[in-house]
């Protein structure tokens, strides 16, 4: 990856970034975060492009890409992506059935159970297996977006086990790869966005989804300062586990 200088304030960002689920919510604002750093996106959406349509960008490449898909071997050639990705970012996620009713001991499902842990954990396996040659040669970094609902220690709580269930399985994936990948030049991160405003929330939530990807792209820039496969918040703080 390298910077040039656009003019005598800006410094753009020469990366290549991916994105799952980016076409609202976190993925949305990480979408228009990177693209305004100056790099190329490649922004994924399940079934509709959504906001992305809003984005008119040049280094914008949209690509339909539902995570419980298997997709082919050649898929990532067939769309265009570039060779070397920087930044690989498992975004997309589902909370499964919003109501608690959905989700507590006595009522909650093995098909929401599957399903949620489908796409929350099985999904990033599944993207990071069709993209990891181009982030081998790219030499960068994958986030892989958990939630602190998948902290054992955070957890005080109870319920909502289709959805802990399966951030907290993500935690582990990640820090596998992490240690899997750093000896090859890969660095893992997990993230936690914070309680943001989006659809996931119904809109309620402590900060705006600006503030959210402001301060998780922080914490990628400096991934290397963090262990590998550590758990960080928004804020730079590491989630214990
Ligand atoms: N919001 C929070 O407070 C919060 C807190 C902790 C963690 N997180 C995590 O942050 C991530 C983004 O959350 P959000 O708040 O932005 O949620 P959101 O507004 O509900 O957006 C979820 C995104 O994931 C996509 N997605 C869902 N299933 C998919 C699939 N099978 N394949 C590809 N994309 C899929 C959605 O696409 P469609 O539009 O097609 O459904 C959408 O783009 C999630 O992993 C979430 O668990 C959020």
């Amino acid at each position: 990856m390298a910077c040039r200088r656009a003019d005598s304030s800006v410094i753009v960002l020469l990366m290549n970034v991916l994105i799952t689920g980016a076409n609202r919510g976190i993925g949305l604002g990480f979408a228009r975060h990177y693209l305004a750093q100056g790099a190329q996106v490649w922004a994924c959406y399940r079934s509709d492009p959504g906001g992305l349509q809003d984005l008119d960008q040049d280094r914008l490449h949209l690509l339909q890409w539902d995570v419980t898909e298997d997709k082919p071997q050649d898929f990532a050639d067939r769309a265009g992506i570039a060779p070397e990705l920087h930044l690989l970012i498992n975004n997309a996620g589902i909370y499964g059935p919003k109501k608690a009713e959905g989700q507590r001991l006595e009522t909650v499902s093995a098909e929401t159970m599957h399903r949620v842990f489908d796409v929350d954990c099985v999904g990033p396996i599944r993207v990071v297996q069709r993209l990891l040659s181009r982030v081998l040669a790219g030499r960068g970094v994958i986030a892989n977006v958990s939630s602190k609902m998948g902290s054992s220690a955070d957890n005080t709580s109870g319920g909502c086990y289709a959805y802990r269930a399966a951030k907290a399985a993500l935690v582990i994936v990640s820090k596998s790869m992490a240690v899997d990948l750093a000896p090859r030049g890969v660095r893992v991160i997990t993230l936690h966005p914070g309680w943001v405003r989006t659809d996931m929330t119904d809109g309620t939530g402590l900060i705006d989804v600006e503030e959210s990807v402001a301060g998780m792209a922080r914490v990628i820039a400096n991934a290397a300062d963090y262990p590998p496969g550590a758990f960080v918040a928004f804020d730079g703080k590491i989630v214990p586990y």
